[in-house]
C-alpha cells in the first residue's frame, strides 16, 4: 500500500482494490488530501498521550509528515477508517517494528469513541494481516492508564504478554504499557469474532 499523493481522494476511494470493508466501515489507504481531516481528529491530548509517536499540539504539517512516512515498508498496512458515507473517523493498521515484528495500532477521533468502531476496524486489519500479509503473530500495547485500548485488544483475542516502559512524545516522558500478543492459532480459533467477544 502506498500513499497516492497525485490522485484526488475521491478517485482513490472509488477504485482502490485494497480497501477493507466491514459492516459499518471502510478502511482505505490514506492519501495526501486527508491531511486536514487527520489533523482535526488527532489534535487532542487524549489521543496523543496514549500513543508513543503522536505530537501535541498536532497541526497540518504533522499530518503531512505522517502521511508521507506511513506504509513505507511493503508489509506495513495502515488505513484510514471511514464511515460508509466517507467521513474519516480514525486510523488503524499493522506496521513492522525495528525488531521485525508486526505491531497493531489504532486511534479514533474522540467524538466517535465508545461505539465499537476501534474493535470493528482492528478486526478487519487483523484478518488482513493474517491472510493477505502472512503474519503469524501480531503484537500491540496499551498504556496501563488506557483501559479502552486494553479492552479493544481483549475483544480481538490478544493475550497479555508483559509490561514495557515506552517514551511518549507528547508528554516528553515515559510510561508503562501492557504488552499483548495475538498468535495465528488463537486468531484462527476465534475467527468467528463473536467467539472472542463472548470469551471475555
Ligand atoms: C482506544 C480507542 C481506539 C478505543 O476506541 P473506541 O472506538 O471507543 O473502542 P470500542 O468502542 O471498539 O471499544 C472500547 C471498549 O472499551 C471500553 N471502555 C471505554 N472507556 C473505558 C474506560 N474508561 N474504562 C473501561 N472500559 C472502557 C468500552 O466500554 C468498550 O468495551 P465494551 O465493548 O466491552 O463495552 C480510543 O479510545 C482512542 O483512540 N484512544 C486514544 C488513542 C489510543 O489509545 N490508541 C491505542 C494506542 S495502543
Amino acid at each position: 500500500m502506498t500513499l497516492q499523493e497525485d490522485r484526488p481522494a475521491e478517485t482513490v476511494r472509488a477504485i482502490d482494490p485494497s480497501a477493507l470493508q466491514t459492516a459499518r466501515l471502510t478502511l482505505r489507504p490514506p492519501c495526501f488530501e486527508d491531511a486536514r481531516a487527520v489533523a482535526a481528529l488527532v489534535n487532542d491530548i487524549r489521543i496523543a498521550q496514549n500513543t508513543t509517536l503522536i505530537p501535541y499540539p498536532y497541526g497540518l504539517s504533522d499530518a503531512h509528515e505522517w502521511l508521507r512516512a506511513i506504509n513505507g515498508n511493503a508489509r506495513d498496512a495502515t488505513y484510514l477508517i471511514t464511515l460508509h458515507g466517507g467521513d474519516v473517523i480514525g486510523a488503524c493498521g499493522v506496521t513492522v517494528r525495528a525488531n521485525g515484528k508486526a505491531e497493531l495500532g489504532y486511534w479514533i477521533g474522540t467524538q466517535y469513541w465508545r461505539q465499537g468502531y476501534a474493535t470493528e476496524a482492528a478486526r478487519a486489519a487483523i484478518d488482513h494481516a493474517f491472510t493477505e500479509l502472512g503474519w503469524d503473530e501480531l503484537q500491540s500495547g496499551a498504556r496501563i492508564s488506557n483501559p479502552a485500548s486494553r479492552r479493544v485488544l481483549e475483544k480481538c483475542g490478544f493475550q497479555w504478554s508483559g509490561v514495557g516502559l515506552y517514551r511518549i512524545r507528547s508528554i516528553a516522558s515515559s510510561a508503562p504499557f501492557d504488552r499483548f500478543r495475538l498468535e495465528r492459532g488463537i486468531w484462527s480459533s476465534l475467527k468467528d469474532w463473536g467467539k472472542a467477544e463472548h470469551a471475555m
